[in-house]
């Protein structure tokens, strides 16, 4: 059985994330998508949120499970049996990132390898921090998140401006 873990920080999930997510749960028998417990980022949704979104998200998809972690991927690998980490390349950019993750966490544990998937073309642009920015702006987000989170981020981002008032 090949266990795959696909981590990120999802904040929050967007289509190009679930783009690889779908795809990714057709080559694997175990698809765990794992929300990394990062404090270097400051993040708009609680790790929990972020989990609960994916797993809404990815519902329709049986074979694909959401968890979160802190500390060493490749360690958080081996507690789930996982010998896979799926990653999206979506341009040129990413490879040099992605190429040194992929080495050093082989480094660290040999029998753990990752497998890129090319990110579908109406996604390449895309990450979490440009759909938060156009959000912020009351901007059109729907094209890059499904109707579900494009609530939570506006709700987040309302939530946020009253804090301040
Ligand atoms: N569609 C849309 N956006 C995508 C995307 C896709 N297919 N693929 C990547 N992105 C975006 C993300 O939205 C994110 O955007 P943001 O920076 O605006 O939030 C950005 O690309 C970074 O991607 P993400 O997948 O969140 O990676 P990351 O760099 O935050 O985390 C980990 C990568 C979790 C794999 C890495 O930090 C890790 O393994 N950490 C654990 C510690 C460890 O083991 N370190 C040793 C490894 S060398």
């Amino acid at each position: 059985m090949t266990t795959a873990i696909y981590p990120g920080s999802f904040d929050p999930v967007t289509r190009g994330h679930l783009d690889i997510i779908e795809r990714a749960s057709r080559v694997a028998d175990r698809l765990i998508v794992s929300v990394l417990i990062n404090s270097a980022k400051n993040p708009l949704f609680t790790v929990e949120e972020r989990v609960q979104l994916l797993r809404e998200e990815t519902a329709y998809l049986p074979n694909v499970t959401v968890d979160s972690f802190d500390g060493l991927l490749v360690e958080h690998a081996r507690k789930h049996g996982a010998h896979l980490i799926v990653r999206g390349l979506r341009a040129v950019t990413d490879f040099e990132y992605e190429l040194q993750m992929s080495q050093t966490n082989r480094k660290i544990a040999p029998e753990v390898d990752t497998i890129f998937f090319t990110t579908s073309l109406e996604y390449a642009y895309l990450s979490s921090s440009t759909v938060k920015e156009v959000a912020g702006f009351g901007g059109d987000i729907s094209a890059f998140v499904t109707p579900q989170v494009e609530k939570a981020v506006f709700a987040k981002i309302a939530a946020g401006r009253n804090k301040m008032r």
